[in-house]
């Protein structure tokens, strides 16, 4: 037997969660294989990224003022051409465009597609860990007249999604109340997994945050970390590699709090991007029994102001971020 028969994939995921839900089923499952194609084509173009010469910066710069590597546009590309040729998505926003995208598609089921094509882009150069990142939404009733407010006017959404590329390839999914964990078969090109929902493990000692900031943060966060270094019992450690969709995995799956919080000067609503950054990780953390907040109020209560909004992030187990919660003064 070539593969465990007890595997199942994302296919059999969607199918199992969509049988009262015909209607959306098939744009979900065309949705799914595009994600899942290009993250195929990613994680090969990554393998090889130094020898092809695509590990550098494209020289221009985005609509969130950073500086654009080439990877950034080829997965812009890549994911954008498949979600087209789905026809099954109405709009996708992305974090490398300035307004989201209205694509042909089959009106009367499409959805929409909030993506980060490349999150973590300051690893590409480096051989670290990056990753990909995605929400989908039923759009909101009746269609709004411009692409945008088809996203400001969205619901929570109903998948989320992230690719991790790093030692293997993983596909994490967010879907009817659960999250499941996929790996790559890099011979076969399936995604493969147990087939049971991941939940944070009870208990986490990792905080992952970039301690740098630290000066420019509120008093009670900076008095939180503080707390966590020299008081708390027990201890924690810190892991930090400067990729949302990294740092994140590590904690899902040992237990753990990632900090983006807000910063005086620059940062005041963090750096992180609401509809495809933190909403898909908060949709991924709650279905794994773990919460995400902005330090007031949950992630997925948070309604959009503007497509590329930013806001602070704090997200993982669920004792370590009501802790955070409780000793910066806003009680879940
Ligand atoms: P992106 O590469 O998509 O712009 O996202 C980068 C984000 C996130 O992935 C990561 O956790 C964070 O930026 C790192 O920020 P710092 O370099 O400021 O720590
Ligand atoms: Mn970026
Ligand atoms: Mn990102
Ligand atoms: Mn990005």
């Amino acid at each position: 037997m070539y593969k465990n028969p007890s595997f199942r994939t994302p296919f059999d995921f969607i199918m199992e969660k969509t049988s009262d839900n015909q209607t959306e089923r098939t744009p979900l499952l065309l949705i799914t294989a595009a994600i899942e194609q290009g993250g195929r084509t990613m994680a090969s173009l990554l393998r090889k990224g130094p020898l092809l010469g695509i590990t550098g910066s494209a020289q221009i710069r985005n609509v969130q003022g950073e500086g654009v590597q080439t990877l950034d546009q080829i997965g812009q590309e890549t994911f954008l051409g498949l979600f087209r040729r789905s026809r099954a998505v109405l709009s996708v926003l992305s974090e490398e465009a300035e307004m989201p995208e209205v694509l042909p598609c089959d009106e009367k089921t499409s959805l929409l597609v909030a993506m980060d094509p490349l999150d973590g882009s300051s690893n590409i150069s480096v051989n670290a860990p990056i990753g990909s990142i995605f929400s989908i939404f039923r759009p909101p009733a009746p269609s709004s007249s411009s692409p945008e407010g088809l996203f400001l006017n969205a619901s929570s959404p109903l998948l989320s999604a992230y690719l991790l590329y790093s030692v293997s390839t993983s596909l994490v999914l967010a879907f009817s109340g659960e999250t499941r964990v996929f790996t790559l078969d890099p011979d076969t090109g399936e995604f493969l997994g147990d087939g049971s929902p991941w939940r944070f493990p009870d208990k986490g000692k990792i905080y992952s945050t970039n301690e740098a900031y630290l000066p420019r943060w509120e008093k009670p966060l900076q008095d939180y970390l503080s707390w966590i270094k020299k008081e708390r019992n027990p201890s924690m450690i810190l892991r930090y590699i400067g990729a949302l969709v990294g740092d994140f995995h590590r904690n899902l799956l040992k237990g753990g709090i990632y900090l983006y919080p807000a910063e005086a000067g620059e940062k005041t609503s963090g750096k992180l991007r609401l509809l495809y950054e933190a909403c898909p990780m908060a949709h991924i953390a709650r279905n794994a029994g773990g919460i995400a907040t902005d330090g007031k109020q949950d992630i997925l209560t948070i309604v959009p102001r503007s497509v590329h909004q930013r806001v602070p992030l704090i997200v993982g187990s669920v004792d370590l971020v009501r802790e955070f919660q409780e000793r910066t003064g806003h009680p879940l």
